[in-house]
């Protein structure tokens, strides 16, 4: 039995990371993605921010009815009516704890606020003491503390910690902070803070310098207890601390850290890769533990050395973070019953007999055009927004496109907008430029075009693309996602499933930036 402490891994995927522009997730989506972080065996899963929208309110709680064997959380500024949305969101929980935040620093208490300090700690006394009605699991964050003055941060979380909250938590929340000094705030917080032994003391990190990691693990070895991240460090800006990052390298440095997690780290790159295909982030192949090459070795000494004894270049086994994990194949011959439990022990439940049979077609067809059909593919046929296709406003019916040396490239295709069926042509630099100018030729969405990528899904020449892409309009960013064997086919699914988006009215607050 170890006798280390146990670091507290709270993911935040679903609310910090789903404030990431374009990366919003449907509640089906947030559900599918808590289901992996539990497999994971993550200890707190912050659910989402309920006030923001009745959307947003919904996927707390039904992430809270489904989750059992981690803590669920939700987000609320140190308000009433953000407090009381959040205990209602989180009352069907197994465990909920509401999270309530104000800022601390002068720059945010003066110029957003608008409030003086001694306000603002009432205010956070207040909300802690309101949450504690509906869970004795608050969590309290001073917003900024990271450019918060010492003393004032020493009397607020005193303060909070008296009024009964659990978990205090650090937030570098514009990425400031170097390592050793923040490492250095965490340990002088503690000590000055009288009451620090009744509290964990829990860090949140941003990004912005590249330093979100080494941050976070400053503060670990300096007595924090939690560690706030998301997987692929998906986050606002550049991002939060990579969840992946921080459990590798307590695990990895176990001589170093005093503290170690429970984590099933073999989910790791399965649940990464669930989080890209839904939200349309790619990962970078040079990212740590779940970049495709993390594990690869090009030049011709390290494979040697590896082969001969894989810790010459190898600091972690690729199995222990997931990558090669047995993927059960499926294939043509594979039946309905097949389909719905491997998509059951993928997280996807199909709510209907119907939507099992969309799925098993579409299954067919693929079957058809690529012999083995892996994790990937599956997770691909149920997030390119297929399944919420009788539920978009425009769809594709059918399109041609020609491509020859020497000639334009066209494109005919025939859309359904509102149930009508629309034809549209056009000519463009490639087949994709001009399959997107015959889309706009009919919807006229006035939208422009940020990102467009595209990512084999498994390998081989049949494997399916997955295509991204990025649409803003007016300062709103949306994600759309395709996938086909053809990759202009997925493009034209990505493009319209962005433009199905654009054209949903958005009423939705964010939780540090303006009024609910
Ligand atoms: O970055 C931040 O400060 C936050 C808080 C809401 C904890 O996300
Ligand atoms: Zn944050």
């Amino acid at each position: 039995m170890s006798t280390k402490d146990h670091l507290i891994i709270f993911d935040t995927t679903l609310r910090d990371g789903e404030q990431s522009p374009g990366a919003s997730m449907t509640r089906d989506e947030k559900v599918r993605i808590a289901k992996a972080l539990e497999k994971l065996k993550v200890d707190v899963i912050e659910a989402g921010f309920p006030i923001a929208s009745p959307g947003d309110f919904e996927g707390v709680k039904a992430v809270a009815a489904v989750i059992k064997d981690s803590r669920v959380c939700g987000l609320a500024r140190a308000m009433d009516k953000d407090i009381d949305r959040a205990g209602e969101a989180l009352a069907g929980a197994r465990a909920g704890r509401i999270h309530t935040f104000i800022a601390t620093s002068p720059i945010h208490m003066e110029k957003k606020l608008g409030m003086s300090p001694d306000q603002v700690l009432e205010q956070a006394v207040h909300a802690v003491k309101r949450a504690l009605r509906y869970t004795d699991d608050v969590e309290f964050s001073p917003e900024d503390a990271g450019r918060s003055e010492i003393d004032f941060l020493c009397r607020i979380l005193e303060a909070v910690i008296d009024a009964g909250a659990r978990t205090v938590n650090i937030p570098d929340t514009v990425g400031y902070n170097i390592p050793d000094q923040f490492g250095s705030l965490i340990r002088t917080l503690k000590e000055r803070v009288v009451n620090a032994d009744k509290a964990i003391f829990s860090v949140h990190c941003h990004n912005d310098l590249g330093l979100a990691t080494a941050n976070s693990l400053a503060a670990v070895r300096n007595g924090a207890r939690q560690v706030e991240c998301t997987i692929n460090g998906l986050g606002e800006r550049a991002g939060n601390a990579a969840l992946e990052e921080i459990v590798m390298a307590v695990r990895t440095r176990q001589d170093l850290f005093d503290c170690d997690v429970g984590l099933d780290t073999t989910h790791i790159v399965p649940c990464s890769r669930l989080v890209s295909s839904i939200t349309g982030f790619p990962v970078q192949p040079n990212k740590a533990v779940v970049g495709a090459n993390a594990f690869a070795h090009e030049a011709g000494i390290h494979q040697d050395g590896v082969l001969k004894n894989r810790e010459t270049y190898e600091i972690m086994r690729a199995e222990d973070v997931g990558w090669n994990a047995n993927r059960m194949v499926l294939g043509k011959h594979s039946g309905r019953n097949a389909l719905r439990s491997r998509l059951l022990e993928l997280g996807v439940v199909l709510s209907s007999e119907e939507e099992l049979n969309a799925a098993f077609s579409r299954f067919k067809d693929l079957a058809d055009k690529k012999h083995d059909i892996y994790d990937e593919d599956l997770q691909a046929l149920v997030s390119d927004a297929n399944l919420d296709a009788a539920k978009e406003r425009v769809k594709l019916v059918s399109l041609r496109v020609c491509s020859e040396t020497g000639e334009t490239p066209s494109a005919d295709l025939v859309l359904m907008v509102d149930g009508a069926e629309r034809p549209g042509t056009a000519t463009g630099g490639g087949p994709v430029d001009a399959t997107f100018r015959a889309i706009e030729s009919i919807v006229a969405s006035a939208t422009v075009l940020k990102l467009y990528s595209v990512n084999a899904i498994t390998s081989g020449t049949d494997a399916q693309g997955e295509v991204t892409v990025r649409l803003e309009k007016g300062g709103r960013i949306v994600n759309g996602q395709g996938a086909d064997t053809d990759i202009v086919i997925a493009s034209a699914k990505a493009y319209l499933n962005a433009v199905n988006k654009i054209l949903q009215p958005l009423a939705r607050a964010h939780p540090q930036i303006g009024d609910v």
